[in-house]
């Protein structure tokens, strides 16, 4: 055991420290700081000016000299825990939680219904994966010799157009878990983390979601949405780099270590160095090994292939290859389908679990506005609330707008441009007039600009 006095000497002093540094405003008298005697705001001061002068940071938050404003560039640096009791009591938990899992995939399925229309078929695959995942989970957790099993992890592969709820499944679904989820596109990285981001920093944000809590961070959620970008074979022949992605990629979905702080991010590692008097730099990592990886792309063009094949190998037998939707021929996609176009055998075998939500149609879109939890008709009727406006809309506006959002054939997206272009105008006038309702009528959807008239000139009569 070392005294206190043989630790101090093993520490570099703060003149050590500061050796060869010039700093600003910091003891232009060249005055020595005494040997051993830790002056911690003065280090602290002198660590701020040294960040600030190099790298254009402070310690007390992301790039202040920049306006506050948290910058990508910042985003993989080394997370910073949050030892607030209430934090604590949080994280305790929500770690409790996965530790005693005991859902069953009917149950994931059932809260799942309360958000998302349709898609039945990727919300029962998703049940089952979540289940058997966070079992196993609990089961090393409890049982150290599960760990030595062999455990192949069920990342999913969703496949899908834009806009029918991927990444709003994935989202509910963490947040019924309660375990921290990241979600990024895989065209923002490149192969050697120089260009675009690292891989890894997906990991690192992931803690960093976690406000800093790794051990939580262990069972979390990522999500690469986009995936079909980074396939090899692009129109312009084969991509080395979206190739040296999938690579880095596989490696993190099956089982490696992720050192906290990114290995080109030189203001962390510059940061830790100032560090060096505080405390033994150590090498902090993440294992991989139970985060689960769900991957999403649109893959239109494999779509269409899909669909060429089957209506070639269809002619004469009078089969659609499915049940008619011009879209949905992903769910025939087969593992050399997706090789063919682009993705690396080792990369989609780590994906086991593939499944493709369908595109929406206009009574699905009239149904997430009236039975999801989550319809964005909710979201413009608190709107109105704020004024004291109620809001009304009849069984045919409901119709007439699900028509107009299907037309933009963006998936449920469109459903918020219809709403946005109908209620912009009433948003602007109605807060400043003496009106507590606001019915609409499927002829208010058609011509909202005369409704508003009647409305305004009703008012001034
Ligand atoms: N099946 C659905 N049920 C209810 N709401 C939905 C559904 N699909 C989409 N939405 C609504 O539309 C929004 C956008 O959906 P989401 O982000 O899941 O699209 P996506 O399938 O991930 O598309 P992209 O491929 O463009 O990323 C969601 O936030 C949600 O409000
Ligand atoms: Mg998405």
């Amino acid at each position: 055991m070392k005294t206190l006095d043989e630790e101090d000497k093993e520490q570099p002093s703060d003149t050590q420290v500061l050796k060869g540094i010039k700093l600003q405003g910091i003891k232009e008298s060249g005055e020595k700081i005494p040997p051993g005697e830790k002056n911690v705001n003065l280090l602290k001061k002198i660590r701020e000016q040294v960040a600030g002068l190099f790298f254009g940071f402070s310690e007390s938050g992301p790039f202040p000299s920049s306006g506050g404003v948290f910058e990508p560039k910042n985003a993989n640096r080394k997370p910073k825990k949050d030892t607030s009791p209430e934090k604590e009591n949080a994280d305790r938990v929500a770690l409790e939680k996965i530790f005693s899992f005991s859902m069953k995939p009917r149950d994931i399925f059932d809260y799942l219904e309360r958000f998302v229309i349709q898609q039945k078929e990727a919300k029962k695959v998703l049940s089952v994966a979540i289940c058997d995942h966070y079992n196993h989970v609990r089961r090393c957790i409890g049982h150290p010799e599960e760990r030595k099993l062999d455990y192949g992890k069920p990342n999913v592969l969703l496949l899908g157009p834009t806009g029918v709820g991927k990444t709003y499944l994935i989202r509910h679904v963490a947040r019924l878990l309660g375990v921290p989820f990241v979600k990024a596109d895989a065209t923002k990285f490149s192969e050697t983390g120089y260009v675009g981001n690292d891989v890894e920093d997906l990991v690192r944000n992931l803690v960093r979601t976690a406000d800093g809590n790794v051990e939580l961070a262990r069972y979390g959620i990522i999500f690469v949405d986009e995936i079909d970008k980074i396939a090899s074979l692009g129109e312009g022949g084969r991509d080395v780099s979206g190739r040296g992605v999938q690579i880095n990629l596989l490696k993190l979905m099956e089982d490696t270590d992720v050192n906290l702080v990114a290995p080109n991010d030189i203001t962390a590692q510059m940061s830790r160095m100032l560090h060096f008097g505080d405390e033994k730099p150590r090498k902090e990592t993440i294992a991989t090994k139970h985060i689960l990886f769900i991957v999403s792309g649109a893959f239109e063009k494999l779509n269409d292939h899909i669909r060429r094949r089957t209506a070639a190998s269809a002619i004469g037998f009078g089969n659609q290859g499915n049940d008619g939707r011009d879209s949905d021929f992903l769910h025939l996609a087969t593992t050399a389908d997706f090789i063919q176009f682009g993705l690396e055998p080792e990369f989609i075998g780590r994906l086991p679990i593939r499944v493709a939500c369908e595109q929406l149609h206009r009574e699905d879109l009239a149904q997430i506005l009236t039975a999801s939890e989550g319809s964005i008709l909710h979201q413009h009727a608190r709107d109105f609330e704020g004024y004291g406006i109620s809001l009304r809309v009849t069984a045919g506006a409901i119709d007439a707008i699900a028509v107009l959002a299907a037309e933009e054939k963006t998936g449920a997206r469109g459903l918020m441009t219809v709403l946005e272009r109908l209620f912009r105008n009433f948003k602007f006038h109605l807060p400043s007039m003496a009106v507590s309702e606001l019915c609409v009528t499927e002829e208010v959807v058609r011509k909202p600009e005369e409704a508003l008239r009647r409305l305004i000139g009703g008012q001034n009569d």
